[in-house]
């Protein structure tokens, strides 16, 4: 399989724009195509802002943000796609939705290029076999913030060639990743260990076992996170945090992997996390307010 030169990225939202902002700045030519034309100014905005931390930071010089964000091209059409030889799809995490983007994509894409979902739980078996290259489909699981974070998690499906998993193994290094390979099992590796925490944490919130900052304090200080599970589930989003919940509930068939009420009932009232403005914080105030 030749070199990957192209790269295309399909969302614009937040994984999306690291993804092309990680791909532009390794020197590759980025495509970045969102259904929503407003979608793309404000992710390039956005990769500009990510870039000048970096430069502000003395890890990349204006001139290098300049090239990278000279080196992407956006749009809303998927023939834009055409001449990538890999494209990652980093769009709403909806199965109808990544189903009916890969029927597009398919048509325009040349046979030889590589199909990427960075699906943070849908199977990647499942997605493949909608595709007419399944043995050219893989998942590429990236973290957030994406150019922060040094992970990107490696599934193949059952039918996911061994030429595949080495240009995209291949790829992640070239981003300055490092890979972990992962079975496809629900929710992966990093999913299947972390979500439950954080529900584990909305549930302990919930038996008034302690409140949001106690439990945040806990594990920030006493297990050296970066940020507290109840913080993290706010920064991931809940909406998000119980899709993957639902995935490994009914993926795995346990009753240890059971939604926390809490958490259904924060989704319900669409207190989403930072997104939104509110989750466990209220992020209109400063610093964040607790809101239990
Ligand atoms: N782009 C570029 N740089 C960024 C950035 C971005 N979007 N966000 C933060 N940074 C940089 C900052 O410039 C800073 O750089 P230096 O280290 O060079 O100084 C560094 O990252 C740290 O940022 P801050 O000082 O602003 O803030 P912080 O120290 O509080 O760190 C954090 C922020 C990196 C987000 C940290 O809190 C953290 O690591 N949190 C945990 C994140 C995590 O667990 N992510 C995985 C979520 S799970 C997932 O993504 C998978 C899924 O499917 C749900």
């Amino acid at each position: 399989m030749a070199d990957i030169a192209t790269v295309g990225v399909i969302g614009a939202g937040q994984m999306g724009n690291g993804i092309a902002h990680v791909a532009a700045l390794s020197g590759l030519s980025v495509v970045l195509v969102d259904v929503s034309a407003e979608a793309l100014p404000k992710a390039l905005a956005t990769m500009g802002k990510n870039m000048d931390r970096q430069v502000a930071k003395g890890g990349l010089t204006a001139e290098a943000k300049d090239a990278a964000l000279g080196r992407i091209r956006t749009g809303t059409e998927m023939a834009l796609l055409a001449d990538c030889d890999i494209v990652i799809e980093a769009a709403t995490e909806r199965e109808a939705v990544k189903l009916s983007i890969f029927k597009a994509v398919c048509a325009v894409l040349k046979p030889e290029a590589i199909l990427a979902s960075n699906t943070s739980s849908i199977p990647i078996t499942r997605l493949a076999a909608a595709t007419d290259r399944p043995e050219r489909f893989i998942g590429m699981h990236f973290m957030n913030p994406v150019p922060v974070m040094k992970l990107v998690e490696i599934i193949r499906g059952i039918a996911t060639s061994d030429a595949t998993f080495e240009a995209v193994a291949a790829l992640a290094e070239k981003l300055g990743k490092t890979t972990a390979v992962a079975q496809d099992y629900p929710a992966f590796i990093v999913n299947r260990i972390l979500v439950p925490m954080i529900n584990e944490a909305v549930q302990s919130l919930q038996e008034g076992v302690g409140d949001v900052r106690s439990i945040d304090a806990a594990l920030k200080l006493g297990a050296n996170h970066p940020m507290g599970p109840l913080e993290l589930g706010d920064f991931i989003g809940l909406d998000t945090c119980l899709a993957i919940m639902r995935v490994l509930h009914e993926g795995m068939g346990d009753s240890k992997y059971r939604p926390s009420p809490l958490l259904v009932k924060y989704v319900e009232a669409g207190w989403l996390g930072r997104k939104t403005g509110k989750g466990f914080y209220d992020y209109s105030q400063t610093p964040p307010k607790p809101t239990r």
